[in-house]
């Protein structure tokens, strides 16, 4: 939620902690903050909003030293202003903060009693007075540091600076991620890989429970038991063309329109990946499929997929109403979890759960080595690269794309697909880079669609089958992203009470793919049609002869697509409704990549 950064270098790290702070601004951007260890004692600087406004106070302000925190915050505890904003300090500590303490306002009580003042709302202000605590009392900032670790429950990521120790940076991970990176010359920290120095050429995921000590000579490590451990280093991935908007205005706009080659590398890459997966679908005897936003979608259409394909029962679950749900689990079933940053908390406690039952477990994520795919017993990659805009897009064609391809094997497996129509609905898949390449090049199109609603209060999107979820993943990107009120529905369920929404004019987009429910999905676009509802239907040359013109009240507006199947419609389709949400958004003058209220990777309950 909340994203870290922590820089020590033979130079002054102010820049490298905005930098490092600027890649990860997706995580929050309610205020930004650092601390620096100088010698006159722990500089703090911080300001509301986004982080233009710390840059502005920087350049008036000078700030500089070897070592130093920052933070860029997402409000959970305490409104979004300044006094709020981390780093949270006193004279001898400085304190960055991911993830809520649960038991803050007890804690607060009695270091407020032992006479400590609090500035700010926040649960993370006690961390920093707790460890001053046991300063006063004569303990080492380590021994300080596991002592205030002992008393707090919750999750947290932390990133610490004491002014009697002008030469490390102390770590914490529980519940919330955090790296380390390693260059020539310096050393970093962030919850995850994008916050590092990019010259970085080495990174190390902390496990939970970790706490590091790192210095520019050394890293001490130690596990949740305080036994002294090592952990992997693994090459830098991360490309600094990754974290730049290149030509585009917004992220989100490179993000659509790298999708012909995410979905191209996601296939190849999943196909690869699925010859080493030790897993028979023969032996499955249920799916359940859990997920949050835009990732619980994929789930939706993946149900669909599989049941049709593969003749398998899916449950699908969002994951905050899962792991409080109690649903007995099959032992021969399987849990998919799909997460594009893998740091979702509530689809990490729901897989945690699925463990503890002792059924098998299988995750879909976008961020290698995150928590989720460390904790799932196989997990698979997509190859959609870094997604910095809050809205999803990229990732969540590669998690259809990576699905599809699992679809394939399971259907394989359970001998109701040969390998003549497995090669050729691969076939289909790998048609889909070219066929996206189509719907982008009507980019004007799809363009004046999206800013015809700028003045609209509501929109509506409908579909049946696996377009029903991207009706809703329609509705999810236009509304996060314009704040134009839009609700998904499935076609047939109209008329079991949405209608009454229907108002003349009101955008209703109809996903009408030449599919087995086409007929029916024209039926319900007519019940709208004839309500006076503004009609835009999404289908293909063969939507549109079988569309009865003159049964229509007013013939609907029509964005032509390229032909599909079930497999593909729904990856295709979806890029069509990112595009005309992404216009509609820039019409009504909103920061797309940061709209309001969001964070890209919600690292808390
Ligand atoms: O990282 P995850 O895929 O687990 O994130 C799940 C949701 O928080 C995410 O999809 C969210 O709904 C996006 N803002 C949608 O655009």
């Amino acid at each position: 939620m909340c994203g870290i950064v922590g820089s020590i270098h033979h130079q002054n790290v102010v820049p490298t902690l905005l930098q490092g702070l600027s890649n990860i601004e997706y995580r929050g951007y309610d205020s930004a903050g650092i601390s620096v260890l100088t010698p006159r004692g722990i500089k703090t600087l911080k300001r509301s909003g986004k982080l233009e406004h710390l840059r502005n106070l920087l350049d008036s302000q000078q700030l500089s030293g070897f070592c130093g925190i920052g933070h860029t915050r997402w409000a959970t505890h305490g409104e979004p202003n300044e006094r709020n904003a981390h780093p949270h300090s006193n004279d001898q500590v400085s304190v960055v903060h991911n993830g809520i303490i649960e038991n803050h306002s007890q804690l607060r009580q009695w270091l407020q009693a032992e006479g400590f003042s609090f500035n700010s709302q926040t649960d993370t202000e006690v961390i920093p007075h707790l460890i001053a605590y046991y300063l006063a009392r004569g303990y080492s900032p380590q021994k300080s540091l596991n002592a205030a670790l002992a008393n707090l429950k919750g999750s947290f990521a932390l990133g610490v600076l004491f002014d009697q120790d002008q030469q490390h940076i102390y770590a914490a991970r529980r519940g919330s991620p955090l790296v380390l990176g390693f260059g020539e010359g310096n050393v970093s920290l962030g919850s995850d890989a994008m916050a590092l120095n990019i010259n970085d050429d080495r990174i190390l995921y902390l496990e939970e429970g970790d706490q590091a000590r790192i210095s520019l000579n050394s890293i001490k490590l130690v596990d949740n038991n305080g036994k002294a451990v090592q952990r992997k280093q693994r090459k830098n991935e991360i490309r600094h063309e990754h974290c730049s908007k290149q030509n585009h205005r917004f992220y989100m706009h490179k993000e659509i329109l790298q999708q012909p080659d995410t979905i191209a590398q996601t296939l190849n890459h999943t196909q690869q990946q699925l010859t080493e997966l030790v897993l028979d679908f023969s032996k499955i005897s249920r799916l359940n499929i859990i997920a949050c936003g835009t990732s619980y979608y994929a789930a939706m259409v993946a149900k669909y997929w599989f049941e049709q394909q593969a003749g398998l029962c899916v449950d699908i679950d969002t994951a905050s109403e899962f792991r409080y749900r109690g649903a007995p689990l099959d032992q021969n079933s399987l849990t998919i979890v799909i997460s594009q940053s893998g740091e979702t908390a509530d689809t990490l406690a729901a897989l945690k759960h699925v463990r503890t039952q002792g059924c098998k477990t299988l995750a879909i994520v976008n961020v290698i080595a995150s928590s989720i795919a460390r904790e799932a017993h196989f997990s698979l990659q997509t190859q959609a690269g870094p997604e910095i805009g809050v809205a999803s897009t990229k990732a969540f064609t590669a998690q259809l794309s990576t699905l599809a391809c699992i679809v394939l094997k399971a259907a394989k497996e359970r001998q109701l697909l040969d390998a003549d129509n497995s090669a050729s609905l691969m076939d289909e898949l790998q048609q889909l880079p070219t066929q996206i390449q189509q719907v982008i090049a009507i980019e004007p199109e799809l363009q004046a669609l999206g800013e015809s609603l700028s003045d609209s209060r509501d929109a509506y999107f409908i579909g049946r089958g696996c377009s029903f979820p991207i009706a809703m993943e329609g509705a999810l990107k236009l509304k996060e992203i314009s704040y134009i009120h839009a609700e998904g529905f499935s076609a047939g369920e109209l008329k079991h009470g949405p209608i009454a929404l229907i108002e003349e004019n009101t955008p209703v987009f109809v996903i009408a793919p030449a599919d087995a429910w086409l007929d029916k999905t024209l039926s319900n676009m007519q019940e709208v049609s004839a309500r006076s509802g503004r009609c835009i239907m999404l289908g293909d040359q063969h939507s549109l002869t079988t569309l009865n013109i003159e049964q229509c009240q007013a013939p609907p507006e029509v964005v032509l697509l390229p032909c599909s199947s079930a497999l593909t419609s729904p990856i295709l389709y979806v890029v069509a409704l990112q595009l005309i949400a992404y216009y509609a958004a820039l019409s009504k003058g909103s920061d797309v990549d940061q709209p309001r209220n969001l964070a890209k990777s919600v690292t808390v309950e």
